[in-house]
């Protein structure tokens, strides 16, 4: 089927090697950097929501609608995996998919590339949560650190389920599953929606404490009791869920993307631009927008949208990545950047993950000045950055680094843009639109006219 196809190509761009084992062209972005980004951008489906609404969609026999889907690779092997193991997936359009997961036929999960994508730990809550036995490739590690999933797997124990560690994958099941009393030492994203799916097909009460609240997880929770859970209190940190037997069908619209909406406020405001951000929720991008106010940008609130205007040299600031509402690890790159560029110094901590700061050492060939001493960066802003070859490290660095080729002066090439397509939807169609000189390219023949049409 034409719909089967486009998603192994989409899985195999990701990975870089197609079925057969072999490589794909490796893909860079070329940027000619000077042009501040002026426009409007339309911002798509959230997907850290959408990973886990995905997975909880395969937990009633029921057809789902999801629209507002992020067309990003993450998602699109995620929805492979799901039909790997018999759930019916059907692409309506670009960003709306029907699931109907009346036919899987087997709670394990093998298929290999899922474990490229650490989300594919949501299987399991799903999973459990229906079939009362789940199996899943243990998550492989990653670039932003040491990713432990404890907390999940406590959750699962804690509802009854039995969990053990087998060949590389993770095995619970449970002859049933009762509500329970949990408290999350950490507050984690992804253990507090694991165990909010598997706890709402659970006998019984579960009160979830210090629980994430991030938008996504308040998302996760909507889509749920739109297919008849009963969870309550997500966005605060007590969550507390009735039990049901069955979850029925759904049609639902995923929120939009916070990230990538900030991440286009920093692009914005590291090019000394004016660029109206559309279809966001305002109120998710309070702490990115309170900082940028806070060096110096006018950002206007309007009811969906919000417009960043930089007419002036940024100044220095400090922050803290927290849990939301706090300052999200996920912008700390972005912000890493802008601050770069700012007049004085700023001290940038990164509270969540240990290993976040590898941009720097690439900033630092643009010209940057830092300096990384354990979980801080200290960074003293230059006037300008000078355009270099530099590597993403993971996503959200890698659109950092994009947006520091867009500020600096003459060419930057971004290597290993794989880790940028996981999480952005058209990203240099959408950097293009406000004026950005970006192109995709696979060899120095594309490099080299790149330049001469851009001059
Ligand atoms: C999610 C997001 C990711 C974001 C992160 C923090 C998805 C798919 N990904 O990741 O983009 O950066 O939230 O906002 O939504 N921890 C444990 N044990 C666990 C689970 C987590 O110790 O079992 C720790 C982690 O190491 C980390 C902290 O808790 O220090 C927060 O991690 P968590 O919120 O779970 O991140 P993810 O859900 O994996």
């Amino acid at each position: 089927r034409p719909s089967d196809r486009l998603l192994e190509e989409k899985t195999e761009e990701i990975l870089g090697i197609n079925k057969n084992g072999m490589r794909c062209p490796m893909e860079q972005y070329i940027i000619k950097g000077g042009n501040p980004l002026v426009g409007e951008v339309e911002i798509g489906g959230a997907k850290n929501a959408a990973l886990g609404i995905l997975a909880a969609a395969i937990m009633t026999d029921e057809t789902v609608k999801i629209e507002n889907l992020p067309d990003v690779q993450d998602i699109n092997v995620l929805l492979e995996a799901i039909s790997e193991i018999g759930a019916k997936v059907e692409r309506v359009n670009r960003t709306t998919v029907l699931i109907n997961g009346s036919g899987i036929g087997s709670v394990s999960v093998d298929y290999e590339y899922i474990k490229k994508i650490r989300a594919s730990y949501y299987l399991l809550g799903a999973l459990l949560g229906k079939y009362k036995r789940a199996e899943v490739p243990l998550p492989g590690g990653c670039n932003i650190g040491s990713r432990p999933i404890d907390l999940h797997l406590k959750g699962f124990k804690a509802l009854g389920a039995k969990v053990k560690i087998s060949h590389g994958s993770i095995i619970a099941q449970a002859d049933q599953l009762t509500g329970s009393h949990i408290f999350l030492d950490t507050v984690s994203v992804g253990a507090t929606i694991n165990i909010m799916m598997a706890a709402s097909m659970a006998n019984g009460y579960t009160i979830i404490e210090n629980a994430a609240r991030e938008p996504h997880v308040v998302d996760a929770a909507n889509f749920l009791n739109s297919m008849g859970a009963n969870i309550k209190g997500a966005g605060t940190d007590v969550i507390r869920i009735r039990g049901v037997e069955k979850l029925h069908k759904t049609e639902y619209s995923i929120i939009p993307d916070q990230i990538e909406a900030g991440t286009f406020m920093f692009a914005a405001a590291a090019t000394k631009g004016d660029v109206m951000v559309k279809n966001v929720i305002p109120k998710h991008l309070e702490a990115t927008t309170a900082k940028l106010v806070e060096i110096g940008c006018e950002v206007e609130e309007f009811d969906d949208a919000v417009r960043v205007v930089a007419s002036k040299r940024l100044g220095c600031t400090n922050v803290k990545t927290l849990p939301y509402p706090g300052y999200p690890t996920d912008m700390q790159p972005q912000i890493g950047v802008t601050l770069a560029l700012a007049s004085g110094t700023s001290i940038v901590t990164e509270s969540i993950f240990e290993n976040r700061f590898k941009y720097m050492d690439e900033l630092a060939r643009m010209g940057a000045t830092v300096k990384v001493e354990g979980n801080s960066a200290i960074i003293t802003g230059v006037e300008k950055f000078t355009g270099a070859r530099v590597s993403a490290p993971d996503l959200r660095a890698g659109a950092a680094l994009v947006i520091a080729g867009l500020a600096a002066e003459g060419y930057t090439i971004v290597d290993d843009i794989v880790y940028i397509q996981r999480g952005y939807e058209n990203f240099e169609e959408k950097l293009r639109s406000l004026g950005a000189e970006i192109e995709r390219v696979s060899s120095e023949k594309e490099i080299q006219k790149f330049k001469l049409r851009v001059g």
